[in-house]
């Protein structure tokens, strides 16, 4: 059953996911190393994607300004003077990217949200035919922004973009630094940011309609049912912790065992306790992904041990209730090696559950695209972080999942189809239509 919009609008739809891959492949070659696709926040990279998204946005006729954060955020009014207070439909996702990166993650959600209001916009009725000439033809204004940090991956706290948006930022994150010791607050300063007026970002709840996010899904559920497009329930909760490990540096040869307090063996049973105990759980992963041992020699007992730990889940209880029992063990695991441990808490986030209506209209947008009588879509539930998870404390969120070949990502690697973007552009337009059809 097609939409109504959007009925004749095959070819359009088309050459708009024709145009989504190429820019995808166009910001793949933005990157801080020439090899692989590598884009942090607050980087040269970073300030260059902004830009061409932006002139992307003007192009379409929206305005487009970076905000406090360094998040790019494109505006379409609807007719009239144009009113930044009327409430708007947020779509978007982000340009960052872990380190070697795949080109999709987030990226291909921004450029999605590009095309949909491409779809949408009309002709101002006094447009004088330049590329300022298009308004939203819905009872809302749309804004596709650009996340400027989901990933973490420079200051280890991630979601400082959305976090910025959504009004969560806190003054203790300022002191964050990354791998070469500069602080988040230098690394305002240096893009051009002012750290006095992040709160400036943020967004109030009266001037959001909801926000609506398109991403692939990075797990294979989909590739293996077979199965383009979902809807998305909800967004797993998150805690990060760098975890230290301290023992004793001593001779490679000359120490005994029975002498040894080596940390990177402890810090080794640390990662696969991590992995014992959440394999044991439903809906609770834990990642030990960076693992350092010091001094770093050849012939010297580890000292110290840093390791990092991600740790997921559906529900913020059972998350936490494993993280006591991963304490537990290792205070069992450290007590036995004669170590010690600590643990800094670098990132948290609670589960974000999809607004109910939100989960209709997405549902609504895939039935559109399916062959009459087809099954309903499937509904999964998300244990990769969005930036949903912080936008969801001002707005409602809704998420629509694309297939994943292989379920292949944060890799580069990682890859979607053209034909399977075609339909979750439809789909999110049609989402968009059905959310303006229910609210009048
Ligand atoms: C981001 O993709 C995350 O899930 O960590
Ligand atoms: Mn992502
Ligand atoms: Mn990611």
């Amino acid at each position: 059953m097609a939409g109504p919009l959007l009925v004749a609008e095959g070819d359009r739809v088309a050459v708009a996911a024709r145009r989504v891959m190429a820019r995808c492949d166009e910001l793949a070659r933005v990157s801080a190393t020439s090899d692989a696709i590598e884009r942090v926040y607050l980087s040269a990279e970073h300030a260059r994607v902004n830009r061409l998204a932006a002139e992307w946005m003007r192009e379409l006729g929206m305005t487009a300004r970076q905000d406090a954060a360094g998040n790019l955020v494109g505006r379409l009014d609807t007719a009239g003077a144009p009113d930044p207070d009327a409430p708007a439909l947020v779509l978007g996702s982000h340009l960052d990217t872990v380190p070697d990166a795949g080109r999709y993650d987030g990226i291909v959600g921004v450029l999605m949200a590009l095309e949909v209001v491409r779809l949408l916009r009309v002709p101002r009725a006094d447009g004088d035919g330049d590329g300022r000439g298009f308004v939203s033809p819905l009872p809302f204004a749309l804004e596709v922004i650009a996340f400027s940090d989901e990933e973490g991956t420079r200051f280890g706290k991630a979601l400082l973009g959305s976090s910025a948006v959504a009004g969560l930022w806190r003054d203790d994150w300022w002191t964050l630094t990354d791998a070469d010791g500069m602080t988040l607050r230098e690394a305002f300063v240096e893009f051009g940011l002012d750290p006095a007026r992040v709160g400036e970002a943020a967004r109030r709840p009266a001037e959001l309609v909801g926000y609506l996010e398109a991403h692939i899904e990075q797990g294979p559920e989909l590739d293996d049912r077979g199965e383009p497009l979902a809807v998305v329930s909800s967004i797993a909760s998150a805690r990060r912790f760098q975890l230290v490990v301290t023992g004793e540096a001593r001779h490679a040869g000359g120490t005994p065992y029975d002498r040894r307090r080596d940390a990177l063996l402890g810090a080794s049973e640390a990662a696969l306790a991590v992995e014992r105990i959440c394999r044991a759980e439903h809906h609770v992963i834990g990642t030990v992904g960076r693992l350092e041992a010091y001094p770093g020699a050849v012939n010297v007992v580890p000292g110290e041990a840093h390791l990092s730990l991600d740790l997921r889940g559906e529900l913020d209880e059972r998350r936490d209730a494993v993280w006591g029992s991963i304490e537990a063990e290792l205070d069992a695991i450290m007590g036995r090696r004669g170590l010690r441990w600590q643990a800094r808490e670098v990132h948290s986030a609670p589960a974000v559950f999809c607004a109910p209506l939100l989960q209709d209209v997405v549902r609504e947008g895939i039935v559109s695209t399916l062959p009459r009588g087809g099954d309903a879509p499937t509904t999964l539930f998300s244990p990769a972080g969005h930036d949903g998870m912080s936008i969801g404390a001002v707005t409602g969120v809704g998420m629509l999942f694309l297939r994943n070949p292989d379920g292949i990502s944060h890799h580069p690697g990682e890859s979607v189809s053209t034909a399977d973007v075609a339909l979750g552009v439809r789909a999110l337009a049609e989402s968009v239509l059905q959310l303006a059809s229910d609210r009048g």
